[in-house]
This record gives structure tokens, C-alpha cells and sequence, in this order.
């Protein structure tokens, strides 16, 4: 490979305008993936997160004439089909990769999640015999599955007899039935039947979104494909990558909302984000003269510092970064030690994944001494703030492991209507008395900070 070439991979399948699923999912695949993303259009779908409301296929000859334009330029190194909606694309594409002859995964899409037909039913047949022959992988889901190979598809064991009476009767090399709608509540179980033998690509049931999820998922084999690595490993490699984008979606839409193929970038980025961002006002709380004034403010438990991921990405304390070993007072001066890490702080970032819920733009906080002289402060430059009473905390919350710190934060929203900018806790037996403050980014928490201490020194 030449200085600064990608591998090349292809998607031939349909628009969705929504955004989620179909082409849309699979260039961020192979965005995501580090693979060069190409594409052939088969059809356009007038389509949102719940229904399809137009079809609008390409003709045949024309998607031959879009692969055939990427072929003879830049080399396909593996291609994934996803909706074909006719048996002339279906031919169309066959023509295509036995000219070619790139690796092949075909997603065998029929119905989408919201029930429209995405290919023809006599089309079904064209599949199985004109195109899978020539597949390296095909990914049927459950339904999918039954179609093609005529088994009812119940539980694991059904899977696997289906996912052999496809490799054996269509002649497909690897064969995927996966596990979106099969297995329990709490695993998902890919049955993968390849040279000759069953294996199970078994993972834990991820909350989030779905739609979309088959083509990421064909897409990603395909770009490790592209990438060289081996079926098998292209298959786990896959597996990992589709759980990061169900688990780390958002919402958007009333209906089946889409997976998320750029978390498996932005989460990493994010985190880096905010550790540097994080260092940085650490420089400048670390620096004299602040160093000796924040040192006056640091409690008994010492202090640590912040900030989240954005909301859409965060789901518990790995995904806030914070000061190992916390911000010490040491002969006078805050010190720290080490670089901000993900998943150091517990009691900070749970009130910052607290506070989060109410206010999407609070993705930081420190913790500070209480004093009523701060509090008296904070009121008189305009601050919000909130005091909450522990005593008056129910039996029922206190009894409760982890309990206590979202109830503080629900009790300062319900006071304000808003996460304050300054949350005190009166403390109780064994709990030192605090505050919290909050704001949108670390820098901005310790101008909240200095503003307290400078107006607490004039006073
Ligand atoms: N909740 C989940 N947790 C973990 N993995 C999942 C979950 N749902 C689906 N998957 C995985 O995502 C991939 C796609 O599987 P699924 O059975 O959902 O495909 P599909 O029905 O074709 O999806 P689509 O409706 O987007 O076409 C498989 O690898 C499957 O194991
Ligand atoms: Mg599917």
C-alpha cells in the first residue's frame, strides 16, 4: 500500500432519509473503521425513524454503472450489500462481482424494522440463487434466516440447522444468524457456522438504539474485510464495534431510534477532550498565586475536579475524568498528581452524571470546604444555590447503596428549577458538610471558585 492509501470498501444498498440505517450507517462504518467508503446507490427511501413512505429504485444498469466507476478507479478491496429491492439489481450486482471479484457480504435485508418491504418477493429466489454463491458472508437475521433456509427459528439449536442449510444449499462460505431477535433478555448469541463448524459470537444484551444496527454491522464486516483481517476475526471484530454503537446511541425521532457507528471515535475523543481540557485548568489551579488561595477550600475528603463526555455519550463514572489520587492540600498550595484519568472520581462524577440529567450542558463540578462565610458570598455576587439538609433525608433514599448523591441533586432541582451553581450539603453523622459547584466546563467551575474567593477576601 502507498504512503497515505486507505483500504477501499463498498456499500451497495439503499438511502434511508432519515439517517440511520442503509448507506447513511455504513459510510460512518467505514468512517469510524478507518476503511475508504464507497457506494452504490440501489434505491432511495423516503423514510424516519418509524415508517417508509415512498420507494424510488435506481435501475439496474445504473448501479452496475456506479460500482464499475469506483472498480476502475480505486480497486474495491470487500463490498457489503444491504436492501436490493429488485431481481435486475440483484443480477446487476451478481455481474458485478463475478467481473470483479471483491469479497462479498450480502445483509440480506427483506423487511425493515418498521415492516416495509425492502425487496420484492419473487426476488427471493434471485437471491439465493444468483447472488449468495457468490458471497463470502451472509448476515440473515432471525426472519431472514427461516426465509432462506425454510427452518423455524426458536432458539439456538434452530439457528445453528438454519445457519447450515444455507451454507450447504446456497453455497455461501460463512454464515451469520444473528441474535438481535433470538436468545434471552440479557445475552445475545451470533451463530456463525464457517468451514464447517458452529461457533457462537455470544455478548451481553446492550441497552440503546437499534435501527440501523444489521448494516453497521454487515458494513463493519466488510471494512475489516477490506482492512485484510480473516472472516472469523472480521465477524468478533464486528460484534465488539456494533456494541459500542447500540450502547452509546441517542435519540432522535419518534420511532426506532438509530444506531451510533461514530461512537466508537467519539468516545475515545471525547475522553482525550476532556482530559486535556481538564489539565489545563489544572495548570492554572496548581499556579501561584491561586494554588495557595484554593488550598484554604480543600475539606477534610480533599477535593477533586470533573468533567464528563457529553451527556449523549456518558452512561456512569468511566465516562468522567477526574484527578487521580484527588486535588491535595500539601504545605498550603492544591497539588496534584498525575494526569486526569477516566473513572477516578466516584462521588464528583456521579453528582456530574446526576446534575447531567437535568441540565445536558453541567458536565462539571468540584467539591469544596463548607462555610457559611461562602455561602453568605456566593448570595451576595447572585450565584444560585441551594442547601440541602441531609437530616431530612428519607429512610428509604439513605438505605439505599449510591442512592443519596442523586437525591441531593433531585432535591437542589426541585428547590431551583434548575442545577444551582452552588450545591451545600449541611452534612450528618460521619458525612462532612460541603459544596459542590457546577458548571458547564472546568475552567468555567474555577471561575466560579476564584470569583468566591476574591469577593470572600474583600469582604
Ligand atoms: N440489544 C443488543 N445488544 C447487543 N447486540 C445486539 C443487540 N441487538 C442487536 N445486536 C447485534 O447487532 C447485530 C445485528 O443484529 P440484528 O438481529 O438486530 O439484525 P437486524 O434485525 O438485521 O437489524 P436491522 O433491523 O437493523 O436490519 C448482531 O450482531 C446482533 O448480535
Ligand atoms: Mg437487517
Amino acid at each position: 500500500m502507498k504512503k497515505w492509501e486507505l483500504p477501499v470498501a463498498m456499500t451497495i444498498a439503499g438511502v434511508d432519509s432519515g439517517g440511520g440505517a442503509g448507506i447513511a450507517a455504513d459510510l460512518k462504518t467505514f468512517a469510524a473503521l478507518g476503511v475508504h467508503g464507497t457506494l452504490a446507490v440501489t434505491a432511495l427511501t423516503a423514510q424516519n425513524t418509524y415508517s417508509v413512505i415512498g420507494i424510488h429504485e435506481v435501475p439496474s444498469e445504473f448501479v452496475e454503472l456506479q460500482i464499475r466507476a469506483v472498480w476502475e478507479d480505486m480497486n474495491i478491496d470487500a463490498a457489503k450489500t444491504g436492501m436490493l429491492s429488485s431481481s435486475p439489481i440483484i443480477r446487476a450486482v451478481a455481474k458485478s462481482v463475478k467481473s470483479y471479484g471483491f469479497p462479498l457480504v450480502v445483509d440480506p435485508v427483506m423487511i425493515a424494522k418498521s415492516g416495509a418491504k425492502l425487496l420484492a418477493d419473487e426476488a427471493i429466489e434471485t437471491l439465493k440463487k444468483e447472488l449468495l454463491p457468490l458471497a463470502m458472508v451472509v448476515t440473515p437475521n432471525r426472519f431472514e434466516a427461516e426465509v432462506l433456509s425454510g427452518v423455524k427459528i426458536g432458539n439456538l439449536v434452530d439457528a445453528e440447522v438454519a445457519a447450515k442449510a444455507i451454507a450447504r444449499d446456497l453455497g455461501v462460505k460463512a454464515v451469520i444468524v444473528k441474535g438481535g431477535h433470538i436468545g434471552s433478555e440479557s445475552r445475545v448469541v451470533d451463530v456463525v457456522y464457517i468451514n464447517g463448524v458452529i461457533k457462537h459470537v455470544e455478548t451481553e444484551r446492550v441497552e440503546g438504539c437499534t435501527h440501523g444496527t444489521g448494516c453497521s454491522f454487515s458494513a463493519a464486516i466488510a471494512a475489516y474485510l477490506a482492512k485484510g483481517y480473516p472472516v472469523l476475526d472480521s465477524i468478533i471484530e464486528a460484534k465488539n464495534f456494533i456494541l459500542t454503537a447500540i450502547s452509546r446511541s441517542y435519540i432522535v425521532g419518534k420511532g426506532s431510534c438509530p444506531v451510533n457507528p461514530i461512537a466508537y471515535l467519539e468516545l475515545d475523543a471525547e475522553l482525550y477532550r476532556a482530559q486535556k481540557t481538564l489539565a489545563e485548568t489544572l495548570e492554572r489551579m496548581t499556579s501561584e498565586p491561586l494554588s495557595r488561595k484554593l488550598a484554604e477550600l480543600v475539606p477534610e475528603v480533599q477535593s477533586n475536579i470533573v468533567y464528563s463526555v457529553p451527556k449523549y455519550l456518558a452512561r456512569g463514572i468511566s465516562d468522567v475524568v477526574g484527578v487521580p489520587g484527588r486535588v491535595v492540600k500539601y504545605l498550603d498550595r492544591v497539588r496534584v498528581f498525575g494526569y486526569p484519568q477516566p473513572g477516578v472520581s466516584s462521588h464528583v462524577a456521579r453528582l456530574v452524571l446526576e446534575a447531567m440529567k437535568y441540565d445536558s450542558t453541567i458536565r462539571s463540578a468540584m467539591n469544596i470546604k463548607y462555610g457559611e462565610d461562602l455561602l453568605k458570598v456566593a448570595r451576595e455576587l447572585g450565584m444560585s444555590l441551594a442547601v440541602i439538609d441531609r437530616r431530612e433525608e428519607p429512610e428509604e433514599v439513605k438505605s439505599v447503596e449510591g442512592a443519596s448523591l442523586p437525591w441531593i441533586v433531585r432535591r437542589a432541582v426541585e428547590q431551583l428549577g434548575r442545577v444551582p451553581d452552588l450545591l451545600a450539603d449541611t452534612g450528618d453523622i460521619g458525612k462532612e458538610p460541603m459544596i459542590r459547584v457546577f458548571g458547564r466546563t472546568p475552567d468555567e467551575v474555577l471561575d466560579k471558585v476564584v470569583k468566591l474567593i476574591t469577593k470572600r477576601g474583600s469582604l
